[in-house]
C-alpha cells in the first residue's frame, strides 16, 4: 500500500499496464481516462485491489477481464470511477424550456395520451425527480401521463435515488419553498421526496455501452443525457448518439448538459431554438 508520507509516490502502474486498464474501462463503460488521470485512476483501482485482499494490478486486470464472476467486481469498480455530481433543478433554464415549450408540444403531439422521458445517467435521482416535479407543477398532466425512466451504470447512486432521501447539498439551487412543497424532513437534515413524485420515476441499472440492453427500452419522446458524455471520448460519444437516435421517436428531443455539444459527433440531430433554450431534435425517421 502506498503511504502519502513516504515522499513522491511512484506510479502504481507502468505505462503499458495503465493503457490496458484505460482501454478495458473505455470498452466497458465509455469512460475515457487519459495520461492526466493516472493518479486519480490508480487510487481508485488501488482501493478495489485492497478490498480484494491486496491483489496485484496485473491479477486485478485479468480478474476484471476474464473471471466468470467479474460482473460483480465491475459493479464495485464503477462506483469508484464514475463522477456522480448532481442536484435538483440543475441547469434550470433548460428544465424550464422542457416544462414550458417541450412538454406542451409533446402533449398535443401524443393526442394528450402519454409522454415518455429517459433520464440517462440520472445519478442519485435529482434530475428525474426534478423532471417529475416540473410536470406536476403545471397541474396539466394527469396521473400516468408522464412516464420517466431513469438509469445509471452506478448501482450505489441508484440505490440512493430509489430511497429518495436527500441532504442539503442536493438543494443548493432551489429555495426553501420548493423543498417544503415536495419534500418532508424525515430526520434532521434528511429530506424525503413526496410519494406522488417518487412513483412517477422508474429507476434501473443500465450501462450505455451494453448494446444488448437497448432492446428492452421503449421509444422515447425526450432523452435527457446531461453531464454524462463529457466523460466520454469522441468514439464513445458517436456510439451513444447512434443508440439515442434509434431510441428517440421522430422529432423527439435530446437534452444534453450545457457544456456538451454534438459538433463533430453527429449531424443526425438538429439544434433548434425554442423560446426557452437551444435543444437538439432528432432528424429523419
Ligand atoms: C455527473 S453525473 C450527471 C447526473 C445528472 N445527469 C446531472 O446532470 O445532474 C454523470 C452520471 O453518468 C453516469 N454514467 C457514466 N458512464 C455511464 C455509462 N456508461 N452508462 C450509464 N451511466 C453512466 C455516472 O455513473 C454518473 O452518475
Amino acid at each position: 500500500m502506498l503511504n502519502p508520507n513516504d515522499g513522491p509516490q511512484m506510479p502504481l502502474l507502468d505505462d503499458d499496464l495503465y493503457r490496458r486498464f484505460c482501454v478495458l474501462i473505455h470498452d466497458e463503460t465509455g469512460l475515457s481516462f487519459g495520461p492526466g488521470s493516472q493518479f486519480f485512476l490508480e487510487r481508485r483501482l488501488e482501493s478495489r485491489m485492497s478490498a480484494l485482499g491486496g491483489v496485484s494490478p496485473r491479477d486485478y486486470l485479468n480478474y476484471i477481464r476474464y473471471d466468470p464472476d467479474r460482473t460483480q467486481e465491475w459493479d464495485h469498480l464503477v462506483t469508484v470511477i464514475t463522477t456522480n455530481e448532481t442536484y435538483f433543478m440543475r441547469e434550470i433554464k433548460q428544465l424550464r424550456c422542457f416544462q414550458n415549450d417541450i412538454l406542451p408540444a409533446l402533449w398535443e403531439r401524443s393526442g394528450r395520451s402519454r409522454i415518455r422521458v429517459w433520464s440517462a445517467g440520472c445519478s442519485s435521482g435529482e434530475e428525474p425527480y426534478s423532471i417529475a416535479i416540473l410536470a406536476k407543477e403545471t397541474g396539466r398532466y394527469p396521473e400516468g401521463a408522464l412516464e420517466i425512466y431513469a438509469t445509471d451504470i452506478n448501482s450505489r447512486v441508484l440505490a440512493k435515488a430509489k430511497a429518495g432521501l436527500y441532504t442539503e447539498s442536493s438543494f443548493r439551487a432551489v429555495d426553501e419553498a420548493f423543498k417544503a412543497r415536495w419534500f418532508t424532513e424525515e430526520e434532521p437534515g434528511r429530506f424525503r421526496v413526496a410519494p406522488s413524485i417518487q412513483k412517477c420515476v422508474n429507476f434501473s441499472r443500465f450501462n450505455l455501452f451494453d448494446p444488448g440492453r437497448y432492446g428492452l427500452l421503449p421509444a422515447f419522446d425526450v432523452i435527457f443525457c446531461r453531464n454524462v458524455i463529457i466523460y466520454f471520448d469522441m468514439e464513445a460519444k458517436v456510439k451513444v448518439m447512434e443508440r439515442f437516435h434509434e431510441k428517440l421517436k421522430a422529432q423527439g428531443y435530446l437534452l444534453l448538459g450545457h457544456s456538451e455539444s454534438l459538433i463533430s459527433v453527429t449531424d443526425t440531430f438538429k439544434l433548434i431554438h425554442l423560446p426557452g433554450d437551444l435543444v437538439y431534435v432528432k432528424e429523419g425517421p
